[in-house]
């Protein structure tokens, strides 16, 4: 069964032009991972969260979200609850402001099986999983402020295995890490996602992270999936032209020192209703039909998972910067 199916997905903001999420299809199958990369504001925490049911206020939705087969935009409260402490697991970008300072990590780490387990038991489970992430049981009577970023968010990785998920939702997790912690928590998170079988949805702005850690890759634009694909096809031959240009403007490792070059323009407003392709006012390769119809995701090559909503997915070029 597909783990993580969210299908022609459009979600309607207040006071918004157009809908922030317009026709969302992805898919994540048991023991993948699968990246989400795009600009911010691109809709990527929005599609994340959703698997959760965590949705902004006043929010709209039409289309499906289904984990493990169940729609959890129609779930009650209850299911949410079982959704969110058991099948599905979130882990934030910054520990620091998702973990409640003034409480124990012990406490923390237990409270989603309160009433599940025995007391006894939870703490047991939680000295597994800290010890599945490189940490001392010791953790559990400490405080965050207590524990490095790196550290709180290797707990915070524990508490999203404590359920036993069979999906994780890592909304950009290492961005407010330095550099090095950021390495050991990728590294972490592939390790784990193997030992405990679990699908992995790793959200993020870098290609290169992307590429280091996932089987297939979504990439957002403006609210829509505009190419997707098995990750090493997507990076050598990207069939979008907005992928071509996230492309150039990642550094390369094998470029020290390699110029970062910008995309020029910016994503539309959610004030602004869009016709046509929403990437055209910055796209080298747009034309007058850009501009009146919008492309479709599609099949780019018959052989393989790819699509690409581009009308010249044709023309745009190897990757060979
Ligand atoms: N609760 C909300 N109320 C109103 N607008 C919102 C809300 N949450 C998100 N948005 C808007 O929806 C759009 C998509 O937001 P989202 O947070 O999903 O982007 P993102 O791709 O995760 O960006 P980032 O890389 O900055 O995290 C943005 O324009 C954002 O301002
Ligand atoms: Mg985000």
């Amino acid at each position: 069964m597909t783990t993580l199916a969210i299908q022609a997905y459009r979600l309607h903001l207040p006071n918004t032009a157009r809908p922030v999420l317009a026709g969302v299809d992805l898919t994540v199958e048991a023991r993948e991972t699968v990246a989400l990369v795009g600009e911010s504001g691109s809709g990527k925490s929005l599609t994340s969260r959703s698997a959760l049911g965590l949705l902004p206020t006043g929010a709209g939705t039409e289309g499906t979200v289904r984990v493990n087969g169940d729609d959890v935009l129609t779930m009650t409260g209850d299911q949410l609850r079982a959704l969110r402490t058991g099948t599905a697991a979130m882990i934030f970008q910054d520990p620091r402001a998702a973990i409640n300072p003034l409480r124990r990590l012990g406490d923390f780490l237990t409270e989603g099986l309160n009433g599940r387990l025995a007391a006894g038991a939870a703490t047991e489970r939680a000295a597994e999983m800290l010890d599945a992430v490189g940490l001392p049981a010791s953790v559990l009577g400490r405080y965050p402020g207590q524990l490095s970023g790196g550290m709180l968010q290797r707990v915070m990785i524990a508490g999203a295995l404590m359920g036993d998920p069979a999906l994780i939702l890592a909304d950009e997790p290492t961005t407010a890490l330095d550099v090095s912690s950021q390495a050991e928590v990728v590294a972490l998170l592939d390790d784990l996602q193997e030992r405990f079988g679990t699908a992995l949805l790793f959200v993020t702005h870098d290609l290169g992270l992307a590429a280091a850690i996932s089987d297939r890759v979504y990439v957002m634009y403006a609210g829509r999936i505009v190419e997707t694909g098995p990750a090493e096809a997507l990076f050598n031959r990207p069939r979008h032209p907005y992928t071509a240009a996230l492309l150039a403007s990642t550094p390369r490792p094998d470029a020290p020192g390699g110029r970062l070059a910008a995309i020029e323009g910016r994503p539309p407003s959610l004030r602004e209703a869009l016709t046509g392709c929403p990437f055209a006012p910055r796209c080298p390769l747009a034309t007058f039909l850009c501009t009146q119809q919008e492309p479709a995701l599609l099949a780019v090559e018959a052989e393989s998972a790819r699509r690409a909503a581009c009308h010249h997915s044709d023309r745009t070029g190897a990757n060979d910067g």
